[in-house]
């Protein structure tokens, strides 16, 4: 079995690489976030729409701002059907927003941008060196994360693409569609697919995902937000206490590509089934760095399989900040769910002019496991013609 904490130095630069390609950002467009329009029924429901500049290929892109009536707020953009903005009580009521993002989709289009709070695929996570064989037809993705295929691909992954927006009218909620045509970023099928974000009065933010398709496709998505419960942009999240649903965690190899099995979190440090101060048992940023470490790590990048029966819904993750109070439960359909702890965010600047540091955020992805279009006996990820992927995400948010 392998150690939880495997030198990933070639994840580590795959990523940086992936990073430096990204063209720089072009200046913001000076109305972005500007509300220009209000729909729903009373203020409670009202669904603010405000412009968010316009895409380097000149596509013009819209910000929708939820509110429930307890004054939680979240926002979403078309750019990559992303989350931009969460603003959560602490325990004394003040609201401060807890992801990672940019004010405009410049900055969601330039360099410091890791996927922040962007819908992720066609298939999320990874894919062993950018191949598989599906009805006797062997295809070829991009290997955007040498030597594998990470999120989707290049351009023309969902996260880089400009989604169609609705809105409803009698809840807080945005519905995002687009359709991926056959053979785009290698994935076969014309695969149609809607995100919906509702913020609800029980401040849970829901996400529902559906997608069809024409032919059969491997199909895995998730939401990729980066979480501070004391703020985005305020110190790490070493002193978050995790909780995680999971027995087992899928094993992988230094490439984070699994080995298939199915190993147990007892005794080791990826054991969450109590809550730990996530900061407890990796090592600091000096460590980390130090050739001679012995669990030389870049932290927690590792796909925890949800205890309890995939399909139905059940606790996943519990995350709270004891500083602020903040608390927030995932709970999800989904077999697993990546805990992420920020290891290659790099003091990148997002809203308002604040950094983000290393470790100053993870995610906690819902998914399929990694790889899954390659193994077997994990839970399949294939959609077929006539067949409807659909499965639901709700964040619940409160603070003691
Ligand atoms: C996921 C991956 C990480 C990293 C981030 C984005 O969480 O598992 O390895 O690629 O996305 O930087």
């Amino acid at each position: 079995m392998q150690t939880p904490f495997q030198t990933l130095f070639k994840t580590a630069a795959a990523a940086a690489s992936i990073l430096i390609m990204n063209a720089c950002a072009p200046a913001p467009e000076d109305n972005a976030g500007q509300p220009e329009s209000e729909t729903g029924d009373g203020d409670s429901n009202a669904i603010a729409k405000a412009d968010f500049g316009e895409t380097k290929a000149g596509e013009a892109t819209e910000i929708y701002t939820l509110t429930n009536k307890n004054g939680l707020v979240a926002k979403v953009t078309t750019y990559g059907a992303t989350l931009v903005e969460l603003h959560l009580p602490d325990k004394d009521g003040n609201l401060v927003d807890v992801i990672n993002g940019f004010d405009n989709v410049a900055g969601y289009e330039g360099d410091g941008n890791q996927y922040f709070g962007c819908t992720t695929g066609r298939v999320c996570n990874r894919i062993a060196k950018g191949k598989f064989t599906l009805d006797g037809e062997e295809y070829t993705l991009a290997t955007n994360n040498d030597p594998n295929h990470l999120h989707g691909g290049g351009d023309k992954a969902l996260s880089k693409q400009v989604w169609k927006a609705e809105l409803s009218a009698d809840t807080q909620a945005v519905t995002f569609s687009l359709t991926s045509p056959d053979g785009e970023e290698g994935y076969p099928g014309n695969l149609s697919m809607k995100v919906t974000y509702t913020l609800t009065d029980e401040n849970e933010l829901r996400i529902d995902y559906e997608a069809t398709t024409d032919k059969a496709t491997p199909v895995n998505l998730t939401n990729h937000a980066y979480f501070n419960l004391g703020g985005a942009g305020s110190g790490t999240i070493l002193s978050h206490e995790l909780t995680l649903n999971a027995d087992n965690y899928t094993a992988t190899d230094d490439t984070l590509i699994p080995t298939g099995k199915i190993e147990a979190v007892a005794d080791t440090a990826l054991d969450f089934r109590k809550a730990h101060v996530i900061g407890e048992r990796i090592p600091d940023k000096e460590a980390r760095e130090t050739a001679d470490c012995e669990t030389s790590t870049l932290g927690y990048d590792h796909n925890f399989v949800v205890n309890g029966e995939a399909g139905t819904m059940r606790l996943a993750a519990r995350l709270k900040d004891p500083a602020s109070g903040r608390v927030m439960e995932i709970h999800t359909d989904q077999p697993g769910i990546q805990f992420y702890s920020g290891n290659f965010l790099m003091e990148q600047e997002g809203k308002g002019g604040k950094k983000y540091p290393f470790r100053g955020a993870l995610c906690l992805e819902t998914q399929h496991f990694p790889d899954s279009v390659n193994h077997e006996d994990f839970p399949s990820t294939i959609l077929k013609p006539g067949d409807t992927y659909s499965t639901t995400t709700v964040h619940r948010f409160s603070a003691e």
